[in-house]
């Protein structure tokens, strides 16, 4: 673990990412203690500005309210060691005044081994000059170095595996931790929990209960001035392809032997390539349009007019395995939705007929966000002196049963995991690599490389998504709990 002697350096230090996430979760981890000792913050970019100025936008990128007084202190310690350095993204001469300045920083600490970890919160296109320069010219020859690299890894199998295979001439695969931020959220890392240290989990975790799986993520925004960056890559690219697929390796895959990254990882990867290419005829594709008072997504000026981008998907992925066969997944991810909510429902068969009639299937539902919760749908006894049974819920809210907790943000975790050397919830190659397998037909479909592309069904800004979507979900089986 790097626990002092630390330089954490953002690449993109203006940028989207690091203001929204990344040093928000470094001051967070810094005000929990976590943060090495001696550490160091410097913050690279193209921008010209002093450190000061630098100071006045990490202030605001950290949302601290005005009366904390505690966080207001913390935020004045934290800027005492961040510092700023600006240069280009694929000049040499730009690095070596980098690594100058790194070098400088570590001349004051008192042992001569420091180590460096990288963040790149940039645009794909310079990812890969980025990674080369920083081995080439700040690469620190007395401790350990460590690259975070963020999504988008390609647009297809190819260019993924061109992008990998580059990267891979600089930093080594024990190197580099590539975030897939949804594997840093607490309810994620919750499964692994829930199905290995429960019998009464693992014990019906296959085809013979379970009768068919949905993965939901929903967004009550849309692109909003970000429409550039999402034609270019559409909803299953931006959500399916790698959150909603890692909840369903982690949901799905066999028991590791051992909590360890390459264990657990394994088992993930063998679970995804008993995964085919996703059928066209197990895909709805929408995008949303003009309603209640908001633009559709072909109003936004960044949006290509006509663009056929899909803004919502629904795709069903069978499991060929002897535990899945069978069972339905169905991943869907959509924007200017009804609401925020992201949760995996596991819908259980019917029980044998007979001595009930209509009788509600059970369900456990993970609640990634928000409000972080478990619960089982249960037929009960209706009390009092009749035998009808009512659907009930066992309910495992963590804000009711968890009162003192704070869960930590999904980049804390993610960050800490790195300055610890944990790979366990990072994306390895082979993973990325089967990922883009069950993708790439059908994205290559929706781009037209293999004809005409397919026209989403429109859907109205704050709706439900497409209305097409309640029998495209019974299609595979999904019942809806029977009203009391
Ligand atoms: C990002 C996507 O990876 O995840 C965004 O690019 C999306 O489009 C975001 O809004 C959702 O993350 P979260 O943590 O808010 O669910």
């Amino acid at each position: 673990a790097l626990k002092d002697n630390t330089i954490i350096i953002v690449l993109g230090a203006s940028g989207d990412l690091a203001k929204k996430k990344t040093y928000p979760a470094l001051f967070g981890l810094y005000r929990m203690g976590f943060l090495p000792r001696d550490v160091k913050i410097v913050g690279y970019a193209r921008t010209k500005m002093d450190d000061a100025e630098y100071h006045k936008r990490i202030t605001s990128y950290l949302k601290v309210p005005e009366d904390d007084q505690d966080g207001q202190a913390r935020i004045q310690e934290f800027k005492s060691f961040t510092f700023y350095v600006s240069g280009g993204y694929e000049d040499g001469p730009s690095f070596e005044k980098l690594n100058s300045f790194l070098l400088d920083i570590e001349s004051k600490y008192q042992s001569k081994q420091a180590h460096r970890l990288f963040y790149l919160a940039l645009p794909p296109s310079v990812f890969i000059p980025v990674a080369q320069h920083l081995k080439e010219q700040c690469y620190s020859t007395t401790g350990k170095n460590r690259i975070i690299v963020e999504k988008p890894f390609g647009k297809d199998l190819d260019s993924c595996r061109v992008l990998l295979s580059s990267l891979k001439q600089h930093w080594s695969e024990d190197e580099t931790f590539r975030i897939d931020h949804y594997l840093g959220k607490e309810m994620v890392k919750n499964i692994l929990v829930l199905r290995f240290a429960n019998i009464a989990m693992s014990a019906p975790w296959d085809k013979n209960s379970i009768s068919n799986v949905q993965i939901t993520f929903k967004e009550p925004f849309g692109t909003e001035g970000r429409g550039g960056y999402f034609d270019e890559f559409g909803i299953i690219r931006d959500i399916l392809q790698n959150h909603l697929l890692q909840v369903l390796s982690i949901l799905t895959m066999e028991r590791p032997v051992s909590f360890s990254a390459e264990d657990i990882r394994d088992e993930k990867v063998k679970v995804l390539r008993a995964i085919p290419p996703i059928e066209r005829s197990d895909t709805l594709l929408g995008q949303y349009v003009a309603a209640n008072g908001k633009p559709g997504y072909l109003d936004d000026d960044t949006v290509p007019p006509n663009s056929v981008c899909p803004t919502y998907a629904a795709t069903t992925l069978w499991i060929h395995n002897p535990r899945w066969e069978g069972v339905p997944f169905i991943l869907k991810a959509g924007k200017a939705l009804n609401e925020a909510k992201v949760e995996v429902r596991i819908q259980f068969k019917d029980v044998t007929q007979g001595i009930f009639k209509d009788i509600s299937r059970n369900e456990l539902v993970i609640r990634i966000q928000p409000s972080e919760a478990v619960y089982l749908k249960l037929n009960t006894k209706t009390p009092g002196l009749n035998t009808r049974a009512i659907p009930t819920e066992m309910d495992l809210t963590y804000k009711r049963r968890f009162t003192e907790a704070k869960i930590p943000e999904a980049y804390e975790a993610l960050i800490l995991d790195a300055l610890r050397g944990d790979h366990s919830n990072f994306v390895r190659d082979d993973e990325l690599d089967v990922a883009w397998k069950i993708f790439t037909p059908i994205l290559h479909w929706i781009d037209g490389k293999s004809g005409p592309s397919p026209k989403p069904v429109p859907y109205p800004y704050g709706s439900r998504g497409p209305k097409e979507l309640e029998s495209f979900i019974g299609k595979y089986g999904y019942k809806r709990t029977v009203p009391e």
